[in-house]
């Protein structure tokens, strides 16, 4: 039987236990993810895409299921060239809803074979974002358990030089 893969695309702007748990999920349903970083125009990134790179394969070290990858253009572009037709998204509180919602009617529409599957993440993980783990961070915040311990020690490198208050 041929394999199921999905694409995970995101920002991962840094990896964080949110977006760990949705991997998790998705290997229950799907046999191999290709966890695609991707360009988000609206967002100011923080680490490079080689460091985001680096921070999901150390996490995932031990998981041959889990790839990463990056692309500079379209999610459906992506995904044809990969031949792969789902993409998994995670959905946490019914804010996320409005905005995925036209991410995935956009890409069905630039590309009608590509299906987007969304799952819920965990409840602990509802709040948790990217962004407001770097804000945290960026004003000496602990985030531990927020994220993966690789992510935490990058995040402190990264701020370090900040002297606030
Ligand atoms: O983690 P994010 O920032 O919510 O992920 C959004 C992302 C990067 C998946 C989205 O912006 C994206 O797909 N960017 C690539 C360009 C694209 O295909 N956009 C969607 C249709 S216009």
């Amino acid at each position: 039987m041929a394999e199921k893969i999905a694409i995970y695309p995101g920002s991962f702007d840094p990896l964080t236990n949110g977006h760990v748990d949705i991997i998790e999920r998705g290997l229950k349903l799907f046999d191999k993810i290709i966890v695609a970083i991707l360009y988000n125009p609206a967002k100011k990134s923080l680490f490079t895409v080689e460091e985001r790179i680096a921070l999901i394969e150390e996490s995932f070290e031990g998981f041959p299921n889990v790839t990463v990858d990056s692309h500079s253009g379209l999610l459906v572009d992506y995904a044809r060239d990969h031949n792969v037709n789902a993409v998994l998204r995670g959905m946490r509180a019914v804010s996320d809803f409005e905005s995925e919602f036209q991410m995935a009617m956009m890409n069905r529409r630039l590309n009608r074979e590509v299906q987007t599957v969304f799952l819920m993440t965990g409840l602990r993980w509802i709040f948790t974002s990217s962004s407001i783990i770097k804000e945290a961070a960026s004003f000496g915040g602990d985030v531990t358990g927020m994220v993966p311990q690789n992510v935490n020690e990058k995040l402190k490198e990264k701020f370090a030089h900040v002297k606030r208050g």
